[in-house]
């Protein structure tokens, strides 16, 4: 790296497990002996190899590692751990270690049979990310008493910094319904079912699934310890710093794809914005769409004078090596977009 430019490769959306999860690729219309589907893990392990021989050959390290959530599938057992150790023995030979790492948790992430603000929600997380010394996102429930763990990442020279900020707190949370609906409903299973116990069981499984919201929202309290986060960083000695957010959501849709679901967006997102301006963050980096994007937003002061420029970067899964350079003005630009096939 010099002062100038640095590289980071942007990871998202991996969804895997350690039983193995289905590469949706081909259109198998039958089964024939020794040809197996592909797995999300081999086609991981596939690309990070490709890229890290490439890196290699061009003889380029990496600044950094950016992980904007959903490592697991549904909540699945392993994807954290496949994950961080697919990083660190593919890019450690080029310059990644754990505290290179900034990983966010993805609403597949999070443990939907615990409240929003208690630490168990984030156990999957915690045990993988932080404990083996990754950069993670101050967390509700998991943080308030005072955090030891690493919340930025930032260059050398402090020309950049990187913060990760958690979107999932809500994800996937009960909803609070009233009386008497609240005990008709926990009864209804078992009225409409008799002695049918799989047909119970469905019922169950769905009518949790309606009283649900996979919610995106970032907590005011998160919000104010990444200010002070972002206001006692180190700051260069000449220049202004790059500053990066990372989350799982995005801010706007990085398509015309439109996704029909309640709370589809952030639901405090024009505070999430407000604060991203007057924090004079550069770069947003999330994940969750799926899909492949770089756009700019701008963000309007109050009288609508003057605008913060964003570059938004939509992450696809799979998909990886977004590298952005800064112009003379330490801005951000987008030079080139590396997509590995798989
Ligand atoms: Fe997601």
């Amino acid at each position: 790296m010099n002062s100038t430019s640095a590289t980071f490769l942007h990871v998202t959306d991996a969804h895997i497990a350690y039983a193995g999860t289905a590469l949706e690729r081909d259109d198998r219309k039958t089964v024939v002996a020794g040809l197996q589907p592909q797995t999300r893990e081999a086609a991981l392990r596939q690309v990070f190899e490709r890229l890290a021989e490439r890196l290699s050959r061009e003889r380029r390290g990496l600044d950094g590692v950016i992980f904007s959530g959903d490592a697991q599938d549904r909540g699945r057992q392993g994807g954290h751990e496949l994950l961080l150790d697919l990083l660190l023995s593919f890019f450690g030979p080029l310059g990644i270690t754990a505290g290179r790492i900034v990983a966010t948790p993805g609403n597949h992430d999070v443990d939907r049979t615990y409240d929003p603000g208690t630490a168990e929600r984030y156990k999957d997380f915690c045990a993988t990310w932080r404990a083996r010394g990754c950069v993670v996102p101050w967390l509700d429930g998991v943080d308030d008493a005072g955090s030891t763990a690493p919340h930025s990442l930032v260059g050398t020279g402090n020309d950049w910094a990187i913060f990760p900020i958690n979107s999932s707190n809500w994800c996937h949370a009960a909803a609070v319904l009233p009386e008497p609906l609240a005990s008709v409903w926990a009864q209804l299973p078992h009225l409409a079912s008799g002695s049918d116990t799989e047909k119970e069981g469905k019922l169950r499984h769905q009518l949790d699934a309606l009283a649900r919201y996979d919610m995106a929202r970032i907590s005011e309290h998160q919000l104010e310890q990444v200010r002070r986060l972002v206001d006692r960083a180190p700051r260069p000695e000449h220049g202004r710093q790059l500053r990066i957010a990372v989350l799982h959501h995005h801010l706007r849709a990085p398509s015309l794809r439109e996704e029909i679901k309640a709370f589809s967006d952030i639901s405090n997102l024009e505070q999430v914005r407000a604060f991203l301006r007057d924090r004079e963050f550069d770069v947003v980096i999330h994940g969750h769409k799926h899909e492949h994007a770089s756009q700019f937003d701008h963000v309007y002061d109050h009288a609508g004078d003057s605008a913060r420029r964003l570059l938004v970067v939509s992450g696809a899964t799979f998909e990886a090596g977004c590298r952005l350079a800064l112009n003379r003005e330490n801005r951000a630009s987008v030079i080139s977009d590396t997509y590995v096939g798989t």
